[in-house]
């Protein structure tokens, strides 16, 4: 069996297994793992009632896949090199040996405290070691873990607790980022006012700074620690048991809870880290995003683990104390394969080259990208400045649901194009459908991505709502998984997405639903209704825009600005700074037609600067408003 893909031969060879022999492909994979019992049958789907299982009857634990399984061979390998916010902090780093105790250590305080397999446990955290440790404690005794972003605000955190019925919330005192700090247990206190199923909250001493704890409901995370041992038989779990909860914005209002297993999840983030970076045995590995999004989960935790590898986990910003953060760490710890977003990239263009000069960066040899699509001149000078010419940029795609990557260049293997994911990985099987769900052929194609065969990490459920994943993701074309991105295959049958085609748009990399923001926004007193849409944005990939309509007499007591500062603050509360709309603009009444759909189309074309071409308009009740509209645009700062 190919370990790995070492040339466009051997590509070819493995894609065309994956469709012709799924089964077997897959099955070959996975015995590279630790199985306590061996699958009975390695897929069984279903498509149009939405089921799938892989490795049926497989039993195993992740994590000692992801640890106990390096301990033989490098146990004193660095597996996590943690570099805090403050660069006059120390780092710390973690063998797998190290590592090991750690979790099962942590994994102990979980089960003293009573948690169960199964239980959720949700965990609002900064970017320390402690969050990696604490997933996979979770994961050791086979509880699913609920990580949200330490951005989210207290409605966010508790929306999301409730959900998922958690029933511990782990969290710190504090969250350096930059020259800020996040008050995350003042932000989680005020959440556990309206979350019922929270019985315990560990605490973990990040700055040591003071804050609340309630009695016989908080605890400190390092007085816990003291009262366990090291040892912690991992939990033997179906292949189809659920590993975690990971919220994620969709077209609707509120966050769905994307739902991820053991088995198919662990094959294929561990295949895909190993082919996509080519990582080799002595390399280091750094992918910059937070364990709050699924690039966190799946290439900070657990494929780097699974594959053995040592990865760096930064706590910080691009720009803190300056724009040349990201390259210092990478010549200081030798970084050779180096993941980040679009956003950073262009933030960090737009400071200049004489943070990047500074500099050698000849420790590199791949590059990644990932969350939004990257425009040419940000791969370009990703590509010179960076890469130096000689780094091959993989532009991975793929999603929350999709647990792993799905369509990118193989590094050094696939030719890479600019703006381009260029091609599936073997067992991801896209196709472009148009809007009546027919298939595309052939190349030079524009339309609907849609993934036509099950791969092994694709989300099983919402959680505690089945019909709703059914009708998001395999509703709109009967038969398929809608990935709700446009995408274009090229003459040379490379695929470049365009974007969402739906209402989710994509801020820094962080997915936000337009009614999902324009639900927090009517809730400010003064507003009728609101309609967001999202418009191109230099640094962020898309900004938000939002039109809100206001009660006449209401505006005639607060002033425009106030009433537009206080609008941005209602969705900070609701949501969390990265919600918070670019711009605002009051307007008279919103676009409609004679049966009250809003025409987003005419928003978004007015919010990215368009004056005319609307397209037909005859349709609309009002057309004056769109005048009045188009002469009230908020412009650039
Ligand atoms: C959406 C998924 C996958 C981890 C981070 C985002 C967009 C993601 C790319 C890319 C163009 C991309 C898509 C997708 N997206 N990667 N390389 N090129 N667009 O995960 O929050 O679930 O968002 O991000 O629109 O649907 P997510």
């Amino acid at each position: 069996m190919m370990s790995r893909i070492n040339n466009l031969e051997d590509y070819a060879v493995d894609y065309r297994k994956s469709v012709t022999e799924p089964e077997k492909f897959w099955a070959e994979q996975a015995e590279r793992f630790v199985w306590r019992k061996k699958w009975d049958k390695v897929l069984e789907h279903d498509f149009h009632d939405y089921n799938v299982e892989w490795f049926k009857n497989g039993k195993l634990n992740i994590t000692e896949n992801c640890l106990d399984r390096h301990l033989l061979n490098r146990s004193d390998k660095i597996a996590i090199h943690w570099v805090p916010n403050d660069p006059k902090e120390p780092d710390r780093t973690f063998t797998y040996r190290e590592l090991h105790e750690e979790v099962c250590r942590f994994a102990n305080v979980l089960k003293r405290n009573g948690v169960q397999k199964g239980e959720r446990v949700c965990l609002y955290m900064p970017m320390v070691p402690e969050l990696a440790i604490a997933v996979l404690a979770c994961a050791r005794i086979g509880a699913i873990h609920s990580v949200v972003f330490g951005g989210f605000s207290a409605n966010a955190l508790a929306d999301r607790i409730n959900d998922a019925d958690a029933r511990i919330l782990l969290t710190a005192d504090f969250g350096p980022r930059g020259s800020k700090k996040i008050a995350l247990k003042e932000v989680a206190d005020e959440a556990m006012e309206n979350t019922p199923s929270i019985r315990k909250a560990i605490v973990l001493q990040r700055t040591g700074d003071e804050v609340n704890m309630v009695e016989d409901r908080d605890l400190w995370w390092h007085d816990e620690l003291e009262r366990v041992d090291n040892e912690c038989a991992p939990e033997i779990m179906d292949s189809e048991d659920p590993l975690f909860i990971l919220y994620t914005s969709g077209s609707t209002g509120k966050p769905k809870g994307v739902v991820h297993t053991t088995g198919g999840y662990m094959v294929y983030t561990a295949y895909t880290f190993r082919n996509v970076f080519q990582y080799k045995e002595d390399d280091v590995y750094w992918c910059t995003a937070d364990i709050g999004w699924i690039t966190g989960h799946s290439y900070i935790v657990y494929g780097p683990l699974l594959e053995g590898a040592t990865s760096v986990m930064f706590e910080g910003v691009p720009t803190y104390p300056d724009a040349g953060r990201f390259w210092r760490v990478v010549d200081r710890l030798r970084v050779n394969i180096f993941y980040t977003a679009p956003t950073a990239i262009r933030a960090l263009m737009a400071q200049g080259q004489e943070y990047v000069e500074l500099y050698k960066l000849d420790s590199l040899k791949v590059l990644g990208t990932v969350g939004e699509p990257i425009n040419r001149e940000a791969w370009e000078w990703y590509h010179h400045h960076i890469g130096k010419g000689h780094c091959p940029i993989v532009d991975t795609w793929w999603q929350t649901e999709t647990g792993g990557i799905m369509i990118s260049p193989i590094a050094g293997v696939l030719p890479t194009k600019p703006t381009y994911a260029t091609l599936p990985l073997p067992g991801i099987q896209p196709v472009l459908l148009d809007n009546d769900g027919n298939e595309l052929h052939g190349n030079g194609v524009e339309g609907n991505l849609c993934i036509k065969f099950p791969w092994p990490s694709m989300l099983r459920t919402t959680w505690g709502d089945h019909e709703r994943c059914k009708n998001t993701y395999f509703s709109t074309f009967k038969g398929y998984y809608f990935t709700g991105d446009g995408c274009r295959r090229d003459e040379d049958g490379y695929y470049r997405i365009l974007g969402r085609v739906d209402d989710v748009i994509n801020v820094s990399g962080h997915r936000l639903g337009t009614a999902e923001v324009e639900n927090a926004i009517n809730m400010h007193e003064a507003v009728i209704e609101s309609a967001v849409v999202g418009y191109p944005h230099d640094i962020k990939g898309q900004g938000i825009y939002a039109y809100v309509v206001c009660d006449a007499d209401k505006l005639e007591i607060t002033t425009v600005p106030e009433i537009k500062d206080e609008i941005m603050d209602v969705v900070i509360d609701k949501i969390g700074k990265i919600a918070r709309p670019d711009k605002v603009q009051i307007v008279r009444g919103l676009p409609k037609t004679r049966s009250g759909k809003i025409m987003r189309r005419i928003l978004r074309k007015i919010a990215s600067g368009e004056t005319s071409n609307f397209g037909d308009t005859s349709t609309l009740l009002d057309p004056s408003i769109v005048d009045s509209i188009k002469i009230g645009v908020v412009k650039d700062e």
